[in-house]
């Protein structure tokens, strides 16, 4: 028996299988496309590890999904593949929708076609989990309830418009067919492996060469950080004890404005890093164009997955901040290497001439 982990090169899902290999005696097999996003590197600690096995390939691919679902007798899939960042979903959708949707979608008709033929008990103990996001609901104002289960999707950007169309097509398998499904909704991650064009990783690295750390329009959305070690013991959590077809909400319980963020970040790096002449990080803040459609404010309420399975965040956000800045410092390799030529266009595209309005 082993678990099927999609996207387990990428930031959060390297976490949860390293996290995962340390814990646990079960086996892994990752598949990964290998995207801009996929990093082999990511999973170096366990490369020779005989648990653990990285499979090139697609999650649209039902051939090869269910060749492996058989072959390793897979017992739960965590389903993290995804084309994940927004602003890249702004200039560029359809990918969104061909993995996200799409890539779901054929990867629900392979796994369900593998549980159809398990025997009873096999079929029982079954599990799929959906790892999605806390966007799908949309944004809030400054005085509404942070989401629960029950708010209503209302999905702003491409990227939150195709995790809400996987979502629901997650819900209409088990509805439908009776699939095993769990579906997880969790806000903001932050930590090693994630890759440079999020928000932290970003400005950490332009801070370090000396670059604008650039915060779209006012700097004042507000969204609720999680350590990525945090998520990872949450899904776990809901493997293990989730009730079938339920969705459970993901969050640090720490909301924070993205100019606070960053402003914290600079402080870390002063502590870690100093800059040579002596001065703050914070110097280098700038602020540039909004994102289109952006939205305002995310904030989860917790209290189902805290009551119901007695999960909670075990880092603090300047805890968890302080690990993530010191994964980087020691990890610069693995920064140059991630910044290749492609990385080197998107940020050209995104925050070249033009785009910088005014200094903190
Ligand atoms: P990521 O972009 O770092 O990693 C995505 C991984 O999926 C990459 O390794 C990529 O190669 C792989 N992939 C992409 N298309 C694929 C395909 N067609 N077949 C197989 N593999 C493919 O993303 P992440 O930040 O680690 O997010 C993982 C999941 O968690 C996503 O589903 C995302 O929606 C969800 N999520 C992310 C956050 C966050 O803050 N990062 C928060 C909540 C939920
Ligand atoms: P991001 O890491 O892209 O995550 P998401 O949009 O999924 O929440 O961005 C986090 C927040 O930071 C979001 O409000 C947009 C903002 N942001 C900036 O201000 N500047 C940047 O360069 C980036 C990438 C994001």
């Amino acid at each position: 028996m082993a678990i099927l982990v999609t996207g387990g090169a990428g930031f959060i899902g390297s976490n949860f299988v390293l996290d995962w290999l340390a814990e646990r005696e079960e086996e892994v097999v990752t598949l990964d496309l290998l995207t801009y996003a996929g990093n082999p590197e990511n999973l170096a600690p366990v490369a020779e590890n005989p648990r653990h096995l990285l499979v090139v390939g697609d999650i649209a691919d039902e051939m090869l999904v269910g060749r492996l679902l058989r072959e390793h007798q897979i017992r739960a899939v965590i389903h993290f593949a995804a084309e994940s960042h927004v602003d890249r979903s702004i200039v560029g959708p359809e990918a969104f929708i061909q993995t996200n949707v799409v890539g779901t979608f054929r990867l629900l008709r392979a796994v369900l076609s593998y549980w159809q033929e398990l025997p009873l008990e096999k079929r029982q103990a079954f599990r799929f989990v959906q790892v999605s996001t806390d966007e799908v609901y949309g944004t809030l104002g400054p005085e509404d309830p942070p989401f629960r289960e029950s708010t209503p999707y209302a999905p702003n950007s491409p990227y939150a418009a195709s995790k809400a169309a996987a979502d629901h097509l997650v819900r209409a398998f088990h509805r439908t067919y009776g699939l095993p499904t769990l579906t997880t909704n969790c806000s903001n991650n932050y930590g090693p492996r994630q890759f440079p064009e999020k928000l932290i990783p970003l400005c950490l690295t332009r801070a370090l060469s000396g670059e604008t750390l650039p915060i779209y329009g006012d700097g004042q959305q507000i969204r609720d950080w999680l350590y990525v070690g945090d998520h990872c013991a949450a899904i776990r959590r809901i493997l293990d004890a989730g009730r079938v077809g339920e969705v459970y909400n993901i969050g640090g319980c720490n909301e924070q404005t993205n100019l606070a963020v960053v402003q914290q970040l600079c402080a870390v790096l002063d502590l870690l890093r100093p800059r040579a002449d002596g001065r703050s990080y914070r110097e280098q803040i700038a602020f540039v164009a909004d994102r289109p459609g952006h939205d305002r404010r995310y904030a989860i309420d917790a209290t189902k997955i805290r009551e119901e399975l007695g999960w909670q965040p075990r880092e603090t956000f300047l805890s968890g901040l302080k690990k993530t800045v010191a994964w980087y410092l020691e990890n610069e390799e693995w920064l140059h290497r991630v910044q290749s030529g492609a990385y080197r266009e998107w940020v050209e595209r995104q925050y070249g001439e033009g785009r910088i309005e005014k200094k903190e």
